[in-house]
């Protein structure tokens, strides 16, 4: 066999990073309150739809609508429709539910207070201010679909620059995690003792 002397290809290069969001897309199972929540409460005018029998990127042939809402940098935040899909999957924890959530960026404090104003007169249970010192929030629920929202704005100017931290703390994290496993102790305790040992200001803050 004769071999050749193909010249080595370099493999695929990082393009770079993504630039924006473009859209963040959720189930929803009542797209006219969600039109109306996202429109006349939140300010994020419907942009976009889309309908359709079949979906685009997989075939599965089911009719929906989907609907993009525009927030002021472009970004959108959309919604599909279908008929007969039962709820979904209930959350195995409650911490699910605090956790996983939608942050939307303001300008101020003071624009941040204007919206927990505004927001209450629209009968929106709010929780908060938080101040977190790197950002400054407020929570609340959609409440057309369950997705838990926070409108934030940024304390200091590296808030999302932090990257020597945050090397430095995902170390730090994995090394508990680790020496737990090795020592056979519960891991939420190990997590506990170093938060409360190491951090004591990190405790009984609303989860960013
Ligand atoms: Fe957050």
């Amino acid at each position: 066999m004769t071999q050749t002397s193909t010249p080595t290809r370099p493999g695929p290069s990082l393009p770079g990073r993504p630039k924006m969001l473009s859209h963040l897309a959720y189930v929803t199972h009542n797209v006219e309150g969600t039109v109306d929540f996202y429109e006349r409460v939140m300010g994020m005018p419907m942009v976009s739809t889309v309908i359709g029998d079949r979906v685009p990127s997989t075939g599965d042939d089911f009719p929906y609508f989907h609907v993009f809402f525009r927030l002021a940098d472009g970004s959108t935040l959309a919604f599909f429709e279908a008929p007969d899909l039962p709820p979904a999957n209930p959350r195995g924890h409650p911490a699910y539910a605090l956790f996983e959530h939608l942050a939307f960026e303001v300008d101020s404090v003071e624009i941040v207070d204007q919206w927990h104003e505004w927001l209450v007169s629209n009968g929106i249970d709010v929780v908060g201010p938080t101040d977190h010192e790197i950002i400054y929030s407020i929570y609340f629920q959609d409440p057309i679909n369950d997705i838990r929202l926070e409108i934030t704005t940024p304390m200091v100017e590296n808030w999302n620059d932090r990257i020597e931290e945050a090397q430095r703390d995902l170390r730090i994290w994995t090394g508990v995690k680790n020496s737990a496993a090795e020592q056979n102790q519960p891991l939420r305790e190990a997590l506990m003792k170093y938060i409360q040992a190491e951090r004591p200001d990190a405790h009984g803050e609303t989860p960013a």
